[in-house]
């Protein structure tokens, strides 16, 4: 199996021991090589230190840099029998800002150390500001120099709680404490014997066993076209970067701006045909239409569609020199486009040592503040919670061609622009002036938390062709194996939700537009959602299907000869359909279309529900929606 890796960003000064810590990692992982590590033996001992002295090591390496001051984040690699790490360390001094944000900004992983003698220095909190600001999905806190406090569990402790107080005024996910000492090498790669009151893992335990596949966003399809390939007339493909979700042939999609919708008809990728494409794959799509698509243009899922606007509310790190000027026009990148854009407004900029809010007229190097913009036409994004890669840019200054600012988009005002009137009628629905409030908590670490996937599982057949009773085993059994169930029936929902609708075609189109929503919002909270619903007609299921990444919604048919069902009959409801007393009854005076490709097809009339019980769980194992 291919080695995962673990980008990871380390911050705090020399003083708090980080050279030391990164020299050990890659010494004690083998990854320096023998005659490096003599000479930091011999000028250890030179200077007249008991220890060899790791941090010198980077020292040596960090020489060939020292030429280009230009580069300001140095990456180092090392690499164990279970992942590969990519260190990107960035020097703590006076350019933090620019530094952390360049080094940490596709970093999984967050390092914080803290000299356990000084407890949290300003720094720290500093530190801990950008991870939350950048959204770094994993934070590390190590107390070093734990063998200066004599090993004390109570120094480790307070410093732990004060800065777990701290955190919570930031919006940080997943926080481990480790006491460590890098310099004798306590709790780094081994866990050491000197605090035995720790039960938790080693540094580099942690590092190996983070889970981190799971941050990449895999639901929002956003794949923004980097170049149009047409080597003869009858080909036309669409290249680039899967920038989050998953596609596969024939779903349907849209094409911003445009609005046009169409069909993928096939995925390539190094010449190979894909019957799935994920983020971060560069791949080339071709459609089944022939529409006018190009550079800079969006294909997206047709009902998960980004935000549309030119202008947006974002947090800009400064990086330039050269301050933040609001009469200047700037040139914005973003995704596969550049537009020429201005700052229409500073909110404010953030006191980083304070975490307080400032009014200010303009941005200086390293400062951090919310603005408004405005671009010459219309982005497609967004929020940067939601979506890093859809969420963030760069803004470079036209005069010198330099970056002057990276950027975090945060919301959209509550305005509609001119241009918008002029949109195709499938994108207007979109602005209604709503914004998408993204949970607290995102989806991969609600699974994590878990420890199983998020699915909607849809079973649908005639009525009495057992779905509800199976739909409750199923509850019971993910119940009982620890799992986040939710479980929606078609007789609650039409009782409550839903009982202004009736049986009509329209009426039950709409019951399951609604329910499918529903699902949806459980979903993203981590949810299995178990929906048991007739749902007769393919378009109303597929609709369903198409709110989450392909592979989280497993359309069950329940499968039942209609002779079967009238004969069990559970609530009598066929009697009174062939005495015409309930008009548009599915299978007597309404159709069911049955599900032309459903991931399970269970015979309910043949098998018992012990029997089919066990079919969904192994389909569930096999999937690895659970173990
Ligand atoms: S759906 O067709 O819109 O998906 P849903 O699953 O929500 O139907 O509701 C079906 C339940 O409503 C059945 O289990 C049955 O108890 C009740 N019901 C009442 N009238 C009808 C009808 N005309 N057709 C089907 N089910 C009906």
């Amino acid at each position: 199996m291919e080695k995962s890796l673990l980008r990871f960003v380390t911050s705090g000064s020399v003083d708090d021991g980080k050279s030391t810590l990164i020299g050990r990692l890659l010494y004690e992982t083998n990854c320096i090589f023998e005659d490096q590590y003599e000479a930091v033996k011999k000028t250890s001992k030179k200077t007249g230190k008991k220890e060899v002295d790791l941090s010198l090591l980077l020292d040596g390496l960090s020489a060939e840099r020292e030429q280009k001051i230009t580069i300001d984040v140095a990456y180092r690699y090392f690499s164990t029998a279970k992942r590969k790490f990519i260190i990107a360390d960035s020097p703590g001094h006076e350019q933090y800002t620019r530094n952390m944000v360049t080094g940490a900004s596709n970093s999984q992983l967050a390092i914080i150390l803290i000299d356990a003698r000084n407890g949290i220095l300003t720094q720290s909190k500093r530190h801990g500001f950008l991870i939350s600001l950048l959204q770094i999905p994993h934070l590390i806190v190590a107390v070093n120099k734990m063998d200066l406090v004599d090993y004390s569990q109570e120094v480790f402790e307070k410093i732990s709680d004060e800065y777990l107080t701290f955190s919570e005024k930031l919006d940080i996910h997943d926080i481990i404490f480790i006491p460590i000492s890098a310099l004798k090498g306590d709790n780094v790669v081994s866990v050491s014997s000197n605090m035995k009151w720790y039960d938790g893992k080693s540094l580099l335990q942690i590092l190996e066993d983070v889970h981190v596949t799971a941050d990449r966003n895999l639901i929002d399809f956003r794949f923004p076209v980097q170049y149009v390939l047409r080597p003869h007339q009858d080909f036309r493909g669409y290249a680039g970067t899967l920038t989050s979700g998953t596609i596969s042939p024939d779903e349907e999609v849209l094409i911003l701006p445009s609005g046009k919708t169409s069909v993928i008809k096939s995925i390539v990728a190094d010449n190979k045909e894909l019957k799935e494409a994920y983020a971060g794959q560069a791949i080339v799509l071709t459609l089944k239409d022939n529409l006018d698509v190009s550079r800079g243009d969006m294909i997206v899922r047709k009902n998960n569609l980004p935000h549309i606007n030119d202008f947006f509310d974002a947090m800009l790190c400064w990086m330039s020199e050269i301050p933040l000027s609001g009469s200047k026009h700037y040139l914005l990148k973003h995704t596969t486009q550049t537009v020429k854009v201005y700052i229409k407004k500073i909110h404010y900029k953030i006191n980083i040592n304070t975490l307080h809010r400032q009014k200010t007229t303009d941005l200086t190097l390293n400062e951090i503040g919310r603005v408004e913009i405005k671009t010459a036409k219309p982005l497609f994004f967004d929020a940067y919670k939601a979506n890093h890669g859809t969420g963030s840019f760069i803004l470079i200054d036209p005069l010198t061609n330099h970056t002057a600012a990276a950027g975090m988009i945060r919301e959209i005002p509550h305005t509609v622009s001119e241009w918008k009137r002029s949109m195709p009628l499938a994108i207007s629905h979109h602005e209604k002036n709503l914004r998408w409030e993204a949970g607290n908590i995102p989806l991969s670490i609600w699974e994590e938390h878990n420890g199983h996937k998020a699915g909607i599982i849809w079973l649908t057949g005639l009525s009495g062709s057992g779905k509800s009773t199976l739909a409750k085993h199923l509850v019971k059994e993910l119940f009982e194996r620890g799992c986040q169930v939710m479980y929606l029936d078609g007789d609650n929902i039409r009782q409550g939700l839903n009982n202004d609708l009736g049986f009509s075609q329209a009426d039950r189109t709409e019951n399951i537009r609604r329910i499918g929503e529903t699902a949806k919002l459980f979903f993203s909270q981590g949810n299995i959602v178990i929906c048991a619903f007739i749902s007769p007609f393919q378009k109303d299921r597929d609709f369903v299907r198409s709110l989450v990444p392909k592979d989280r919604f497993i359309e069950l048919y329940m499968k039942c000869d209609i002779e079967v069902c009238k004969e069990r009959d559970p609530k009598g409801l066929y009697k009174k359909a062939y005495a015409g007393e309930i008009p548009d009854f599915t299978g007597v005076s309404s159709p069911y279309e049955a599900p032309a490709e459903p991931e399970i097809a269970i015979e309910t009339d043949v098998k018992g529900i012990q029997e089919n019980l066990s079919l969904v769980l192994d389909y569930l194992v096999k999937q690895q929606f659970i173990e």
